[in-house]
Protein backbone atom coordinates (compact mmCIF):
# COMPACT_ATOMS: atom_id res chain seq x y z
CA UNK A 1 0.00 0.00 0.00
CA UNK A 2 0.82 3.66 -0.68
CA UNK A 3 1.93 5.65 1.91
CA UNK A 4 -0.88 8.55 1.84
CA UNK A 5 0.79 11.88 2.38
CA UNK A 6 -1.70 12.99 5.29
CA UNK A 7 -0.43 9.69 7.06
CA UNK A 8 3.09 10.06 6.18
CA UNK A 9 3.15 13.88 7.98
CA UNK A 10 1.31 12.39 10.84
CA UNK A 11 4.29 10.01 11.22
CA UNK A 12 7.36 11.61 10.65
CA UNK A 13 9.56 12.15 13.36
CA UNK A 14 8.66 9.16 15.26
CA UNK A 15 11.15 6.75 16.30
CA UNK A 16 11.19 2.96 17.45
CA UNK A 17 14.60 1.45 19.44
CA UNK A 18 14.63 -1.97 18.86
CA UNK A 19 16.61 -4.53 20.55
CA UNK A 20 17.74 -8.31 19.46
CA UNK A 21 18.80 -10.94 21.54
CA UNK A 22 22.17 -11.63 19.66
CA UNK A 23 21.38 -14.88 17.72
CA UNK A 24 21.40 -15.07 14.25
CA UNK A 25 17.91 -16.87 14.68
CA UNK A 26 16.26 -13.93 16.24
CA UNK A 27 18.91 -11.06 14.40
CA UNK A 28 17.22 -12.23 11.10
CA UNK A 29 13.51 -11.62 11.81
CA UNK A 30 14.47 -8.13 14.17
CA UNK A 31 16.52 -6.55 11.12
CA UNK A 32 13.66 -7.61 8.58
CA UNK A 33 11.10 -5.49 11.21
CA UNK A 34 13.40 -3.00 11.62
CA UNK A 35 13.28 -3.31 7.26
CA UNK A 36 9.77 -3.17 7.53
CA UNK A 37 8.78 -0.24 9.63
CA UNK A 38 11.34 2.02 7.96
CA UNK A 39 9.22 1.41 5.08
CA UNK A 40 6.39 2.65 6.70
CA UNK A 41 7.58 6.07 8.03
CA UNK A 42 9.52 5.12 11.21
CA UNK A 43 12.83 6.04 11.81
CA UNK A 44 14.69 2.99 13.48
CA UNK A 45 17.54 2.92 16.43
CA UNK A 46 19.17 -0.58 17.04
CA UNK A 47 20.34 -1.16 20.90
CA UNK A 48 22.74 -4.02 20.73
CA UNK A 49 25.19 -6.05 22.69
CA UNK A 50 28.93 -6.62 22.26
CA UNK A 51 28.35 -10.44 21.57
CA UNK A 52 27.40 -10.73 18.14
CA UNK A 53 27.26 -7.24 17.65
CA UNK A 54 25.89 -6.15 13.66
CA UNK A 55 27.57 -4.68 10.90
CA UNK A 56 26.14 -0.86 11.06
CA UNK A 57 27.64 0.02 7.62
CA UNK A 58 24.62 -2.75 6.62
CA UNK A 59 22.05 -0.61 7.90
CA UNK A 60 22.94 2.89 6.58
CA UNK A 61 19.63 3.92 6.73
CA UNK A 62 19.67 3.04 11.03
CA UNK A 63 21.51 4.66 13.97
CA UNK A 64 23.21 2.15 16.41
CA UNK A 65 23.91 2.06 20.22
CA UNK A 66 25.85 -0.87 21.80
CA UNK A 67 25.59 -1.42 24.96
CA UNK A 68 29.06 -3.12 26.81
CA UNK A 69 26.89 -6.36 28.59
CA UNK A 70 30.23 -7.84 30.71
CA UNK A 71 29.74 -11.46 29.69
CA UNK A 72 31.94 -13.44 31.62
CA UNK A 73 34.00 -15.09 29.62
CA UNK A 74 32.96 -18.28 29.95
CA UNK A 75 29.64 -17.64 29.26
CA UNK A 76 30.04 -16.23 25.95
CA UNK A 77 29.91 -19.32 24.24
CA UNK A 78 26.52 -20.65 23.63
CA UNK A 79 26.62 -23.69 24.22
CA UNK A 80 24.13 -23.75 27.36
CA UNK A 81 21.44 -21.50 25.54
CA UNK A 82 19.55 -21.06 28.44
CA UNK A 83 22.70 -19.80 31.16
CA UNK A 84 23.39 -18.02 27.89
CA UNK A 85 19.99 -16.13 28.11
CA UNK A 86 19.42 -16.34 31.52
CA UNK A 87 22.67 -14.43 31.72
CA UNK A 88 21.69 -11.36 29.43
CA UNK A 89 18.56 -11.19 31.56
CA UNK A 90 20.47 -10.32 34.84
CA UNK A 91 23.49 -8.54 33.49
CA UNK A 92 21.82 -6.41 30.91
CA UNK A 93 19.38 -4.56 32.63
CA UNK A 94 21.78 -1.16 34.03
CA UNK A 95 23.78 -0.80 30.62
CA UNK A 96 19.96 -1.35 28.80
CA UNK A 97 18.41 1.20 31.08
CA UNK A 98 21.70 3.92 30.90
CA UNK A 99 21.46 3.88 27.03
CA UNK A 100 17.75 3.88 26.44
CA UNK A 101 17.48 6.84 29.04
CA UNK A 102 20.22 8.55 27.06
CA UNK A 103 18.27 8.38 23.82
CA UNK A 104 14.98 9.20 25.27
CA UNK A 105 16.64 12.35 26.78
CA UNK A 106 18.57 13.30 23.55
CA UNK A 107 16.54 16.68 21.72
CA UNK A 108 18.28 16.37 18.62
CA UNK A 109 16.71 12.80 17.83
CA UNK A 110 12.61 12.29 17.41
CA UNK A 111 10.99 11.39 19.87
CA UNK A 112 10.93 7.73 20.74
CA UNK A 113 7.40 6.07 19.92
CA UNK A 114 7.69 2.66 21.47
CA UNK A 115 10.75 0.12 22.42
CA UNK A 116 10.37 -3.45 20.75
CA UNK A 117 12.25 -6.41 22.13
CA UNK A 118 13.24 -9.48 21.38
CA UNK A 119 10.53 -11.40 23.80
CA UNK A 120 13.37 -13.13 25.59
CA UNK A 121 14.94 -10.29 26.72
CA UNK A 122 12.35 -9.88 29.07
CA UNK A 123 14.15 -7.68 31.54
CA UNK A 124 13.27 -4.72 29.38
CA UNK A 125 9.52 -4.49 30.48
CA UNK A 126 11.46 -3.03 34.05
CA UNK A 127 13.05 -0.96 32.43
CA UNK A 128 10.41 0.31 30.19
CA UNK A 129 8.16 1.06 33.14
CA UNK A 130 10.57 2.82 34.61
CA UNK A 131 11.52 5.02 31.95
CA UNK A 132 7.64 5.33 30.75
CA UNK A 133 8.46 4.06 27.38
CA UNK A 134 5.44 1.65 25.73
CA UNK A 135 7.31 -1.60 25.25
CA UNK A 136 6.13 -4.28 22.36
CA UNK A 137 7.46 -7.40 21.65
CA UNK A 138 8.92 -9.54 18.62
CA UNK A 139 8.25 -13.04 19.13
CA UNK A 140 10.74 -14.65 16.30
CA UNK A 141 9.22 -18.13 17.15
CA UNK A 142 5.84 -19.69 15.72
CA UNK A 143 2.58 -18.83 17.74
CA UNK A 144 1.91 -22.50 18.33
CA UNK A 145 4.98 -23.12 20.29
CA UNK A 146 4.66 -19.84 22.36
CA UNK A 147 1.21 -21.67 23.24
CA UNK A 148 2.67 -24.51 24.89
CA UNK A 149 5.43 -22.55 26.44
CA UNK A 150 2.21 -20.65 28.16
CA UNK A 151 1.27 -23.67 29.12
CA UNK A 152 4.30 -24.43 31.69
CA UNK A 153 2.89 -23.97 34.54
CA UNK A 154 0.31 -26.57 33.69
CA UNK A 155 2.51 -28.66 32.10
CA UNK A 156 4.68 -28.45 35.35
CA UNK A 157 1.39 -29.29 37.71
CA UNK A 158 0.23 -31.86 35.49
CA UNK A 159 3.66 -33.65 36.30
CA UNK A 160 4.46 -33.69 32.32
CA UNK A 161 7.84 -31.29 33.27
CA UNK A 162 10.48 -31.73 34.05
CA UNK A 163 10.40 -35.25 32.05
CA UNK A 164 11.52 -37.73 34.50
CA UNK A 165 12.03 -40.64 32.17
CA UNK A 166 12.28 -42.58 28.61
CA UNK A 167 9.46 -44.37 29.03
CA UNK A 168 7.30 -41.41 28.93
CA UNK A 169 8.33 -40.11 25.74
CA UNK A 170 5.73 -40.78 23.91
CA UNK A 171 2.71 -40.64 26.01
CA UNK A 172 0.39 -37.72 24.01
CA UNK A 173 -0.36 -34.54 26.03
CA UNK A 174 -4.04 -34.78 26.15
CA UNK A 175 -4.15 -31.14 26.48
CA UNK A 176 -2.19 -30.13 23.85
CA UNK A 177 -2.72 -32.51 20.99
CA UNK A 178 -1.37 -34.11 18.93
CA UNK A 179 1.99 -33.55 20.72
CA UNK A 180 3.66 -35.52 22.70
CA UNK A 181 6.08 -35.71 25.70
CA UNK A 182 8.78 -35.75 23.31
CA UNK A 183 7.25 -32.66 21.60
CA UNK A 184 7.60 -30.86 24.36
CA UNK A 185 9.96 -27.63 23.96
CA UNK A 186 12.77 -28.35 26.42
CA UNK A 187 16.64 -28.41 26.06
CA UNK A 188 19.83 -29.37 27.92
CA UNK A 189 20.75 -26.94 30.53
CA UNK A 190 22.50 -27.43 34.09
CA UNK A 191 19.59 -26.33 35.57
CA UNK A 192 15.82 -27.16 34.22
CA UNK A 193 14.53 -24.73 37.11
CA UNK A 194 16.45 -22.20 34.76
CA UNK A 195 14.71 -22.74 31.71
CA UNK A 196 10.92 -22.82 33.44
CA UNK A 197 12.44 -19.54 34.74
CA UNK A 198 13.20 -18.25 31.80
CA UNK A 199 9.98 -19.47 29.71
CA UNK A 200 7.52 -18.06 32.72
CA UNK A 201 9.86 -14.68 32.61
CA UNK A 202 9.12 -14.38 28.75
CA UNK A 203 5.43 -14.98 28.69
CA UNK A 204 4.72 -12.98 31.88
CA UNK A 205 6.72 -9.88 30.24
CA UNK A 206 4.67 -10.45 27.15
CA UNK A 207 1.73 -10.22 28.84
CA UNK A 208 2.85 -6.81 30.65
CA UNK A 209 3.57 -5.68 27.16
CA UNK A 210 1.66 -3.42 24.75
CA UNK A 211 1.24 -6.02 22.42
CA UNK A 212 3.38 -8.67 20.80
CA UNK A 213 4.38 -8.82 16.89
CA UNK A 214 4.70 -12.14 15.32
CA UNK A 215 6.22 -13.53 12.19
CA UNK A 216 3.92 -16.05 10.94
CA UNK A 217 0.65 -15.20 9.13
CA UNK A 218 -3.23 -15.76 10.29
CA UNK A 219 -3.93 -18.36 7.20
CA UNK A 220 -1.09 -20.48 9.47
CA UNK A 221 -1.77 -20.30 12.58
CA UNK A 222 -4.71 -18.76 13.45
CA UNK A 223 -6.05 -21.06 15.92
CA UNK A 224 -2.97 -20.51 18.08
CA UNK A 225 -3.24 -17.09 17.66
CA UNK A 226 -6.38 -16.62 18.63
CA UNK A 227 -5.58 -18.72 21.77
CA UNK A 228 -2.68 -16.89 22.52
CA UNK A 229 -5.03 -13.67 22.38
CA UNK A 230 -7.46 -15.11 25.20
CA UNK A 231 -4.48 -16.36 27.29
CA UNK A 232 -2.25 -12.94 27.11
CA UNK A 233 -5.00 -10.09 26.92
CA UNK A 234 -2.68 -8.10 24.56
CA UNK A 235 -2.84 -7.55 20.92
CA UNK A 236 -0.93 -9.73 18.28
CA UNK A 237 0.31 -8.59 15.22
CA UNK A 238 0.95 -11.55 12.80
CA UNK A 239 3.22 -9.63 9.74
CA UNK A 240 5.16 -12.25 8.61
CA UNK A 241 6.61 -14.09 6.72
CA UNK A 242 8.68 -11.23 7.47
CA UNK A 243 11.48 -12.04 4.89
CA UNK A 244 8.89 -12.10 1.80
CA UNK A 245 8.47 -8.52 1.99
CA UNK A 246 11.89 -7.54 0.82
CA UNK A 247 13.78 -9.29 -2.62
CA UNK A 248 15.43 -12.65 -1.57
CA UNK A 249 18.91 -11.09 -1.55
CA UNK A 250 18.84 -7.98 0.61
CA UNK A 251 17.86 -8.37 4.26
CA UNK A 252 19.42 -11.87 5.99
CA UNK A 253 22.51 -11.19 3.61
CA UNK A 254 23.35 -7.76 5.97
CA UNK A 255 22.31 -9.56 8.67
CA UNK A 256 23.93 -13.07 8.47
CA UNK A 257 26.96 -13.55 11.11
CA UNK A 258 28.75 -15.64 8.69
CA UNK A 259 29.72 -15.87 5.20
CA UNK A 260 27.56 -17.37 2.32
CA UNK A 261 29.26 -19.20 0.25
CA UNK A 262 27.88 -18.23 -2.93
CA UNK A 263 29.51 -21.41 -4.74
CA UNK A 264 25.72 -23.42 -3.91
CA UNK A 265 24.12 -21.23 -6.45
CA UNK A 266 26.34 -22.28 -9.58
CA UNK A 267 26.03 -25.72 -8.10
CA UNK A 268 22.47 -25.84 -8.02
CA UNK A 269 22.38 -24.46 -11.16
CA UNK A 270 23.30 -27.85 -12.86
CA UNK A 271 20.96 -30.34 -11.22
CA UNK A 272 17.78 -30.87 -11.92
CA UNK A 273 14.24 -29.49 -11.08
CA UNK A 274 13.13 -30.26 -7.64
CA UNK A 275 16.22 -32.80 -7.42
CA UNK A 276 18.16 -31.76 -4.92
CA UNK A 277 18.08 -32.06 -0.96
CA UNK A 278 19.21 -29.17 0.85
CA UNK A 279 20.56 -29.86 4.45
CA UNK A 280 21.18 -27.49 7.13
CA UNK A 281 20.87 -27.72 11.35
CA UNK A 282 20.64 -24.16 11.81
CA UNK A 283 23.15 -21.64 13.47
CA UNK A 284 23.19 -23.64 17.12
CA UNK A 285 22.41 -27.22 16.61
CA UNK A 286 25.52 -29.67 16.94
CA UNK A 287 25.30 -33.55 16.14
CA UNK A 288 28.03 -36.39 17.41
CA UNK A 289 30.18 -37.91 14.77
CA UNK A 290 28.36 -40.75 14.29
CA UNK A 291 25.25 -38.95 13.98
CA UNK A 292 27.31 -36.74 11.18
CA UNK A 293 28.37 -40.38 8.93
CA UNK A 294 25.07 -41.79 9.43
CA UNK A 295 23.40 -38.76 7.49
CA UNK A 296 26.36 -38.49 4.83
CA UNK A 297 25.47 -42.13 4.22
CA UNK A 298 21.81 -42.22 4.23
CA UNK A 299 22.04 -38.96 2.04
CA UNK A 300 24.54 -40.89 -0.16
CA UNK A 301 22.60 -44.27 -0.35
CA UNK A 302 19.51 -42.06 -1.04
CA UNK A 303 20.56 -41.26 -4.58
CA UNK A 304 19.58 -38.10 -4.50
CA UNK A 305 21.82 -34.86 -5.05
CA UNK A 306 22.81 -32.74 -2.08
CA UNK A 307 23.65 -29.76 -0.53
CA UNK A 308 24.64 -30.11 2.66
CA UNK A 309 25.47 -26.94 5.29
CA UNK A 310 28.35 -28.27 7.33
CA UNK A 311 28.87 -25.20 9.87
CA UNK A 312 32.27 -25.07 12.00
CA UNK A 313 32.05 -26.87 14.75
CA UNK A 314 28.69 -28.62 13.82
CA UNK A 315 30.19 -31.85 15.08
CA UNK A 316 31.10 -32.48 18.20
CA UNK A 317 35.18 -33.22 18.65
CA UNK A 318 35.62 -31.76 15.03
CA UNK A 319 36.42 -28.81 13.21
CA UNK A 320 34.60 -29.23 10.08
CA UNK A 321 34.07 -32.38 7.73
CA UNK A 322 37.49 -34.32 9.31
CA UNK A 323 35.03 -37.20 10.06
CA UNK A 324 34.02 -38.14 6.49
CA UNK A 325 36.03 -40.75 4.74
CA UNK A 326 38.79 -39.68 2.19
CA UNK A 327 37.40 -39.04 -1.05
CA UNK A 328 33.49 -39.27 -0.12
CA UNK A 329 32.16 -36.37 -2.01
CA UNK A 330 34.57 -37.29 -5.37
CA UNK A 331 33.22 -41.15 -4.60
CA UNK A 332 29.88 -39.64 -5.14
CA UNK A 333 30.70 -37.64 -8.80
CA UNK A 334 29.75 -34.38 -8.03
CA UNK A 335 26.10 -35.59 -6.48
CA UNK A 336 27.16 -34.01 -3.32
CA UNK A 337 28.02 -30.47 -2.46
CA UNK A 338 29.11 -29.24 1.38
CA UNK A 339 29.63 -25.58 2.28
CA UNK A 340 30.06 -24.13 5.66
CA UNK A 341 27.41 -21.34 5.51
CA UNK A 342 24.66 -21.10 2.93
CA UNK A 343 22.33 -18.16 1.29
CA UNK A 344 19.82 -20.03 2.13
CA UNK A 345 16.63 -17.85 1.19
CA UNK A 346 18.49 -17.96 -1.88
CA UNK A 347 19.06 -21.92 -2.20
CA UNK A 348 15.12 -22.63 -0.99
CA UNK A 349 13.79 -20.35 -3.99
CA UNK A 350 15.81 -22.25 -6.59
CA UNK A 351 14.46 -24.68 -8.97
CA UNK A 352 16.80 -27.46 -8.24
CA UNK A 353 15.66 -27.73 -4.79
CA UNK A 354 12.99 -30.37 -3.95
CA UNK A 355 13.54 -31.07 -0.10
CA UNK A 356 15.17 -29.41 2.86
CA UNK A 357 16.22 -31.38 5.63
CA UNK A 358 15.97 -28.98 8.68
CA UNK A 359 16.26 -28.92 12.18
CA UNK A 360 13.33 -26.74 12.32
CA UNK A 361 14.27 -23.15 13.58
CA UNK A 362 11.25 -21.20 13.12
CA UNK A 363 13.00 -19.11 10.68
CA UNK A 364 14.03 -22.48 8.42
CA UNK A 365 10.69 -23.98 9.05
CA UNK A 366 8.35 -20.70 7.52
CA UNK A 367 11.44 -19.83 4.58
CA UNK A 368 10.66 -23.50 3.44
CA UNK A 369 6.67 -23.06 3.75
CA UNK A 370 7.19 -19.71 1.59
CA UNK A 371 9.16 -21.52 -1.35
CA UNK A 372 6.90 -24.78 -0.88
CA UNK A 373 9.72 -26.55 -0.03
CA UNK A 374 8.51 -30.07 1.79
CA UNK A 375 10.82 -31.46 4.73
CA UNK A 376 12.45 -34.00 6.20
CA UNK A 377 12.25 -32.84 10.09
CA UNK A 378 15.04 -33.45 12.87
CA UNK A 379 14.32 -31.24 15.55
CA UNK A 380 17.26 -30.28 18.21
CA UNK A 381 16.22 -28.53 20.96
CA UNK A 382 12.98 -26.05 22.44
CA UNK A 383 10.56 -24.48 19.65
CA UNK A 384 11.75 -26.90 17.05
CA UNK A 385 10.17 -30.31 18.70
CA UNK A 386 7.23 -28.33 18.89
CA UNK A 387 7.50 -26.98 15.26
CA UNK A 388 8.51 -29.95 13.73
CA UNK A 389 5.32 -31.96 15.01
CA UNK A 390 3.31 -28.88 13.43
CA UNK A 391 4.89 -29.27 10.16
CA UNK A 392 4.62 -33.19 9.83
CA UNK A 393 1.20 -33.33 11.78
CA UNK A 394 -0.55 -30.77 11.79
CA UNK A 395 0.04 -28.83 8.21
CA UNK A 396 1.18 -32.21 6.50
CA UNK A 397 4.06 -31.04 4.65
CA UNK A 398 7.23 -32.90 5.78
CA UNK A 399 8.09 -36.07 7.88
CA UNK A 400 9.77 -36.28 10.87
CA UNK A 401 12.96 -38.69 11.38
CA UNK A 402 11.45 -40.43 14.45
CA UNK A 403 13.58 -43.41 15.08
CA UNK A 404 16.97 -41.41 15.45
CA UNK A 405 19.21 -40.86 12.68
CA UNK A 406 20.33 -44.03 11.05
CA UNK A 407 21.09 -44.37 7.58
CA UNK A 408 18.37 -46.97 6.26
CA UNK A 409 15.94 -44.55 7.74
CA UNK A 410 17.69 -41.69 6.19
CA UNK A 411 16.83 -43.01 2.68
CA UNK A 412 13.89 -44.16 2.88
CA UNK A 413 12.54 -41.40 4.51
CA UNK A 414 14.33 -39.01 1.58
CA UNK A 415 12.81 -41.20 -1.47
CA UNK A 416 9.14 -41.31 0.73
CA UNK A 417 9.47 -37.58 0.33
CA UNK A 418 10.36 -36.87 -3.10
CA UNK A 419 10.32 -39.82 -4.87
CA UNK A 420 7.58 -42.01 -4.17
CA UNK A 421 3.87 -41.53 -5.00
CA UNK A 422 3.19 -41.70 -0.96
CA UNK A 423 4.78 -38.22 -0.69
CA UNK A 424 3.00 -36.35 -3.57
CA UNK A 425 -0.26 -35.23 -1.12
CA UNK A 426 2.84 -33.74 1.52
CA UNK A 427 4.65 -31.84 -1.75
CA UNK A 428 0.43 -30.75 -2.50
CA UNK A 429 -0.01 -29.61 0.27
CA UNK A 430 2.81 -27.65 0.57
CA UNK A 431 2.33 -26.18 -2.46
CA UNK A 432 -0.81 -24.88 -1.16
CA UNK A 433 0.72 -23.34 2.08
CA UNK A 434 3.07 -21.92 -0.20
CA UNK A 435 0.17 -20.18 -2.17
CA UNK A 436 -0.92 -18.62 1.11
CA UNK A 437 2.11 -17.13 2.06
CA UNK A 438 2.04 -14.75 -0.47
CA UNK A 439 -1.21 -14.05 -0.74
CA UNK A 440 -1.13 -12.94 2.51
CA UNK A 441 1.04 -10.41 1.85
CA UNK A 442 -0.80 -8.64 -1.36
CA UNK A 443 -2.86 -5.46 -0.62
CA UNK A 444 -6.01 -7.13 0.91
CA UNK A 445 -3.96 -10.00 2.58
CA UNK A 446 -3.74 -10.92 6.83
CA UNK A 447 -0.59 -10.09 7.19
CA UNK A 448 -0.49 -6.76 5.50
CA UNK A 449 -3.62 -5.73 7.26
CA UNK A 450 -2.26 -6.81 10.34
CA UNK A 451 1.07 -4.86 9.57
CA UNK A 452 -1.57 -1.61 8.89
CA UNK A 453 -2.92 -1.89 12.32
CA UNK A 454 0.54 -2.30 13.96
CA UNK A 455 1.44 0.89 12.44
CA UNK A 456 -1.81 2.57 13.88
CA UNK A 457 -1.27 1.00 17.06
CA UNK A 458 2.42 2.00 17.35
CA UNK A 459 1.00 5.71 16.83
CA UNK A 460 -1.42 5.61 19.12
CA UNK A 461 0.57 4.58 22.15
CA UNK A 462 1.61 7.61 24.24
CA UNK A 463 5.00 7.67 25.84
C1 LIG B 1 17.39 -20.60 16.75
C2 LIG B 1 16.74 -21.66 17.63
O1 LIG B 1 17.54 -22.80 17.60
C3 LIG B 1 15.37 -21.98 17.11
O2 LIG B 1 14.80 -22.96 17.92
C4 LIG B 1 14.52 -20.74 17.06
O3 LIG B 1 13.28 -21.03 16.44
C5 LIG B 1 15.22 -19.62 16.32
O4 LIG B 1 16.55 -19.46 16.77
P1 LIG B 1 18.56 -21.22 14.41
O5 LIG B 1 19.38 -22.43 14.63
O6 LIG B 1 19.27 -19.95 14.31
O7 LIG B 1 17.40 -21.13 15.47
O8 LIG B 1 17.66 -21.54 13.11
P2 LIG B 1 16.59 -20.70 12.33
O9 LIG B 1 15.49 -20.14 13.14
O10 LIG B 1 16.15 -21.60 11.25
O11 LIG B 1 17.41 -19.48 11.75
C6 LIG B 1 18.56 -19.63 11.00
C7 LIG B 1 18.69 -18.47 10.05
O12 LIG B 1 19.98 -18.55 9.48
C8 LIG B 1 17.68 -18.51 8.90
O13 LIG B 1 17.19 -17.22 8.65
C9 LIG B 1 18.48 -19.01 7.72
O14 LIG B 1 18.08 -18.49 6.48
C10 LIG B 1 19.88 -18.57 8.06
N1 LIG B 1 20.86 -19.52 7.52
C11 LIG B 1 20.90 -20.80 7.95
C12 LIG B 1 21.71 -19.09 6.54
O15 LIG B 1 21.67 -17.92 6.13
N2 LIG B 1 22.61 -19.98 6.04
C13 LIG B 1 22.69 -21.26 6.44
O16 LIG B 1 23.54 -21.99 5.92
C14 LIG B 1 21.80 -21.69 7.43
Amino acid sequence: RQINSVEMEQRKGRRLVLFPLPLQGHINPMFDLANILHSRGFSITIIHTTFNSPNPSNYPHFTFRIISEDLPENNRCTKDLIAFVSMLNAICGRPFRDCLADLLSDTSEEPIACLISDAILYFTQDVANELKVPRMVLRTGAASSFCVFSSFPLLREKGYLPIQADSQLEEPIVELPPLRVKDLPVIHTNDPEDLYNVVVGMVEQSKASNGMIWNTFEELEGTSLATLHQKLGVPLFPIGPFHKCFAVTSSTTSSSLLTHDQSCISWLDKQDPKSVIYVSFGSLASISETQFLEIAWGLANSNQPFLWVVRQGLVHGSNWVEPLPNGFLETLGGKGHIVKWAPQQQVLAHSSVGAFWTHNGWNSTLESICEGVPMVCMPCFTDQKVNARYVSEVWGIGLQLEKGLERGEIERTIKRLMVDKDGENIRERMLNLKEKSNLCLSESGSSKQALDSLVHHILSLES
